[in-house]
């Protein structure tokens, strides 16, 4: 296991460029399923989830090759219509497959993904979506098994605007039977980037950026070429970055407006920002003002900048309330960050933060992809050095994120983990008592 270790306190300066969204690329792959033949991606950042989504499209048969941020996907031969738990153990997301594999071939056995780091995240909309549509559903061993004849329209209405029941009713409508209209749908950018890209394969959808998504089935789909939309929440982990440092940083090929919550929160925070049509500059004061923050879906604050927003708030010059509404116990990240001196009271769903002038450096383990991320930022606040185990939490969303900070003028870089050697002590110097 690799560790990122970071020599803390430089105000971090320069630009640096925005890869493609992880959370847009992932669906994409999953909606090549939906027709035979070539797809070619581009703006694919190389990433641990991207290649194991490309693995389970190889299990279905499909061929994937990555190479230089472009994929190029063939699904002429897909046969094995299963999403193994052993991969969908350890990316939710497989659950993508299961929208595209019902519609194409009208059957499909997927993995429930069980819970993540920070909880149980059940799957329980994508399965009544399916079943809306038509779809016989059985949960047998830990697998959805799923099988429809053919997908027939109907209107179903979320209970909350999950993003990834969104993007399986949507894909797996656009082969149904008759009209499909998704009500409460998410408007996330990852979503709107998923919807034009199944436009152009000729899909019939009305609505595409609005929580009411109407769909009109086609009979068949045809593959086509795209560019991926930068990644948002990357855009904004570097953002902060140059925020937590009293630093002053550029990120190119950005849509500012995908990330518009963010960055209104960063000047209440007194940074000054300015911005163009694909690039946003931060330049931070020596330290930044304590701002409340609580998460909502796009377009409001994500919940996957919850984290490195609490690192930002570590060291403000006050306090400030940080609440999860999407994820009420995304919070694995406060005890890392309390073990570099942040100054944190939970209550609920809610993290009370005291800003300190300074974090001190120590050791601190990742536990997901965003605390990860949370743990790099207040690593590069704080004096001394921070070691950061388990980063292939971090490589799940983030490509070589040492060698993008490190033009920046960070102090950083990738070490083996030693494995953990048992501590043993000498017991017989101890009184009988004593051990
Ligand atoms: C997507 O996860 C993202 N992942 C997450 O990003 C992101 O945090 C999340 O959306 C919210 O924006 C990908 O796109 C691959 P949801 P998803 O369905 O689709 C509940 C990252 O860091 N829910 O919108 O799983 C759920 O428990 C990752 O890149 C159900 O109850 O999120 C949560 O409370 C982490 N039943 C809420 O809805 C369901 O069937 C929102 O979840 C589905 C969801």
């Amino acid at each position: 296991m690799d560790k990122i270790v970071i020599v803390g306190g430089k105000p971090l300066r320069g630009t640096v460029p925005v890869y493609g969204a992880k959370n847009a690329v992932l669906p994409i792959m999953a909606a090549a399923l939906l027709a035979s033949g070539k797809y070619e991606i581009d703006s694919v950042p190389d990433l641990r989830d991207v290649r194991t989504m490309a693995h389970l499209l190889r299990i279905i048969g499909a061929q994937v090759v990555q190479e230089d941020h472009k994929l190029t996907i063939d699904t002429q031969h897909c046969s094995f219509l299963e999403a193994p738990y052993e991969l969908v153990k350890t990316m939710r997301a497989s659950i993508y497959v299961l929208g595209p594999l019902l519609a194409r071939f009208g059957r499909a056995r997927v993995s429930l993904p069980g819970g993540c780091a920070w909880g149980p995240r059940p799957v329980d909309f994508h399965i009544k979506g399916m079943q809306k549509l038509g779809a016989e559903i059985d949960l047998d061993r830990g697998y959805i098994v799923a099988r429809a004849k053919k997908l027939r329209g109907a209107t179903i209405t979320l209970d909350i605007p999950s993003v990834g029941a969104t993007g399986n009713i949507l894909m797996a409508a656009t082969l149904a039977e008759g009209r499909t209209v998704i009500e409460n749908a998410a408007r996330e950018p990852e979503i709107t980037a998923l919807a034009e890209f199944l436009v152009q394969m000729g899909a019939q959808i009305e609505g595409i950026g609005t929580d009411r998504l109407v769909i009109d089935g086609v009979d068949e789909l045809s593959p086509t070429n795209f560019q991926v939309i930068p990644d948002r929440i990357e855009a904004g982990t570097f953002l902060l970055a140059g925020a937590i440092t009293g630093g002053e940083v550029t990120v190119t090929n950005v849509v500012p407006e995908h990330l518009r919550a963010v960055l209104t929160k960063l000047e209440d925070a007194g940074v000054e920002l300015t911005e163009g049509e694909d690039w946003i500059r931060v330049r931070a004061p020596q330290r930044v003002k304590p701002v409340d923050v609580t998460t909502a879906v796009y377009p409001g604050f994500p919940t996957d900048m919850q984290a490195q927003w609490m690192a930002l708030m570590s060291v403000a010059d006050g306090s400030s309330v940080i609440t999860d509404t999407i994820f009420l116990d995304r919070f694995t990240h406060v005890a890392e960050l309390q073990r570099l001196g942040a100054r944190i009271r939970m209550e609920g769903n809610s993290a009370h933060v005291t800003g300190v002038e300074k974090l001190q450096g120590a050791p601190v383990m990742s536990t997901d992809l965003r605390a990860s991320a949370c743990l790099i930022l207040a690593g590069l606040a704080a004096e001394g050095r921070t070691d950061v185990s388990r980063v292939y939490h971090i490589d799940r969303g983030y490509e070589r994120i040492e060698e993008r900070l490190k033009p920046l003028g960070a102090e950083i870089w990738r070490e083996e983990e030693p494995w953990p050697q048992a501590v043993t002590t000498d017991l017989s110097a101890l009184s009988p008592e004593e051990r």
